[in-house]
């Protein structure tokens, strides 16, 4: 029996997004608000999923007090309370937006998961918008 089992975390990050090779129109015809050069701030949601079988000795797909702490430790410890362009390293040259916070929380967590198990990330980034990727 497969079965999905998720986790819910919370961070509120910082961002702007800009393209520097742009010019100061097209930036703010394309991404409005978001490209204030002042930065402004999101209080982000995220669903961690982890799909798969139930082991049979633990009844447990995975444990969650590990789960917790591997977002805690992989996640909210790296992005909560950042300015995510200029403290987090992935977002050096690439647009912090949902899309692409999705992907990098993704990356980060999948390397730490069995790889029997599919991974999904949800994130919500207002409470009416919000991303999944799942690989
Ligand atoms: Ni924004």
């Amino acid at each position: 029996m497969k079965v999905k089992v998720s986790r819910k975390a919370h961070f509120n990050a910082a961002h702007r997004l800009y393209r520097p090779d742009w010019s100061d129109d097209k930036n703010n015809t394309v991404f409005g608000k978001c490209n204030n050069p002042n930065f402004h701030g999101h209080n982000y949601e995220l669903i961690v999923s982890v799909y798969g079988e139930i082991d049979q000795e633990t009844g447990f797909v995975i444990d969650m007090k590990i789960l917790k702490e591997l977002i805690k430790s992989n996640i909210e410890d790296v992005l909560d309370h950042k300015n995510l362009n200029l403290e987090v390293a992935e977002f050096k040259n690439m647009n912090p937006t949902a899309e692409n916070i999705a992907v990098v929380i993704w990356n980060k967590l999948r390397p730490h998961i069995d790889l029997s198990k599919d991974l999904e990330v949800v994130l919500y980034e207002t409470s009416r918008n919000f991303v999944t990727y799942s690989g």
